[in-house]
């Protein structure tokens, strides 16, 4: 197990109706802005419902926080939250929305161009504001961590960033704000949350043992409830989602072990050049990567396909094999396909998107920095 520091400064407030509390961990004289994306938040009662809550403070709103949030969108906020002299943000919505307050809460006070934050992997960031968040879509574990991607539409770049101070106060977990989410959407979050697991677990023995047995506990918790979850309005299958979903990325499986996160860089240069949702460009690499890396992560494949889905006996390669398909047939059946020739995306799209990955650094990626541009290719070839 390598050394690790562990800091999560994150208050959950988990169950059905705690958004009405939420008063309490806001400054009884902030000046707060609610940030949020489409429709979904005023339609399904919880702007409202956070109002409600914030009783006699002077409140403001910023809408129009898009799916995959672009820095042209956020630096409006900014300007709004400078204008209006805010000081706390409540990000009501799914990744985007919070991510998107993230990197807010960093660009009003950084001192410079703040699209440098988007350059720098938030490097540089030394203060952000307080910002608190409510989720309503359980899939990227954003509501726990400290970091966020954007998109600088100008440049089709979408990129990642991680910083300390940028973990939310707090957030309300209520499990019913999943009612109004299409199916769409719910089988996103558990592919999302599927994947995330998989890039901290699926590298190479590190003696991580704990972390093992609980990340393979969370992908077959996914397994077992996230059909139901997207299927049916069973509390106890969206409670679940929602809480897997946030264990996924809150710090606590990839303490002092191997990470990956090659499938997801791909993944972000899919969504960026062809807007498919996030968590679908990782149901079309997964499998890939698995297949084109299976040689590195042959002793990890082999404990996956044991301990997740059972398959014991007989010669390795079929196990790993059987493994990956079992992989591939999980993310199917819930409807996100696992192949780049769904979304009409043929092997004359390889070149642009492996020019991509080297303009924005994704060059040296994967638990062990093997994954070069050479290597992405044969990913996004395995994934036609
Ligand atoms: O815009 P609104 O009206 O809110 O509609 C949203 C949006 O259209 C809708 N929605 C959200 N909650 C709803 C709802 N519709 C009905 N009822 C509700 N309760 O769902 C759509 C998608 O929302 P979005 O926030 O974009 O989805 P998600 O939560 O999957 O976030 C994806 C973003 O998170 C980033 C991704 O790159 C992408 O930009 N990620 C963030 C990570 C992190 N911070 O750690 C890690 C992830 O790997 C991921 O990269
Ligand atoms: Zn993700």
């Amino acid at each position: 197990m390598q050394n690790f520091d562990l800091y999560n400064p994150t208050r959950i407030l988990f169950g059905q109706g705690r958004v009405a509390e939420l008063g309490q961990w806001v400054p009884a004289d902030a000046r707060v802005l609610i940030l949020f994306g489409g429709e979904s938040a005023r339609k399904n009662g919880t702007l409202d419902e956070v109002r409600a809550a914030l009783g006699q403070r002077s409140v403001s709103e910023f809408g129009g926080i898009e799916p995959n949030p672009s820095y042209e969108t956020l630096m409006r906020a900014v300007e709004q939250i400078k204008r209006e002299n805010i000081d706390f943000l409540l990000a009501v919505g799914g990744g985007s929305v919070i991510d998107g307050t993230k990197f807010i809460a960093a660009a009003v006070h950084y001192e410079g161009d703040p699209m440098e934050i988007l350059f720098t992997y938030a490097g540089n960031v030394k203060k952000a504001m307080p910002f608190g968040s409510v989720l309503t879509l359980p899939a990227t574990g954003s509501e726990m961590n400290n970091g966020g991607v954007v998109t600088i539409k100008s440049k089709g770049a979408k990129l990642p960033f991680r910083n300390a101070l940028l973990f939310p106060q707090f957030s309300v977990l209520d499990p019913t704000k999943t009612y109004t989410l299409p199916q769409r959407q719910l089988a996103n979050g558990v592919v999302d949350s599927f994947v995330h697991v998989m890039e901290q677990y699926l590298t190479y023995p590190a003696g991580g043992h704990a972390q093992d047995r609980f990340a393979e506990g969370l992908l077959q918790t996914l397994i077992e409830i996230g059909p139901k979850a997207v299927e049916t309005q069973e509390y106890e299958a969206r409670a679940s989602l929602m809480w897997v979903a946030t264990l996924a990325l809150n710090g606590l499986i990839g303490a002092g072990v191997p990470q990956d996160w090659a499938t997801h860089m791909i993944g972000h240069e899919l969504t960026a050049k062809y807007n498919i949702d996030h968590a679908r460009t990782l149901a079309v690499v997964l499998p890939a990567m698995l297949q084109v890396r299976r040689a590195a992560k042959h002793a990890k494949l082999l404990q996956y396909a044991e301990r997740v889905w059972n398959i014991t006996g007989g010669d390795e390669e079929a196990r790993i094999d059987a493994a990956i398909a079992k992989t591939r047939a999980f993310f199917e059946s819930l409807e996100l396909p696992t192949h780049l020739s769904a979304y009409d995306i043929g092997k004359d799209a390889i070149d642009a998107l492996v020019e991509q990955l080297k303009a924005h650094g994704m060059i040296a990626l994967g638990e062990r920095q093997e994954i070069t541009p050479e290597v992405s290719r044969a990913v996004l070839e395995a994934a036609l």
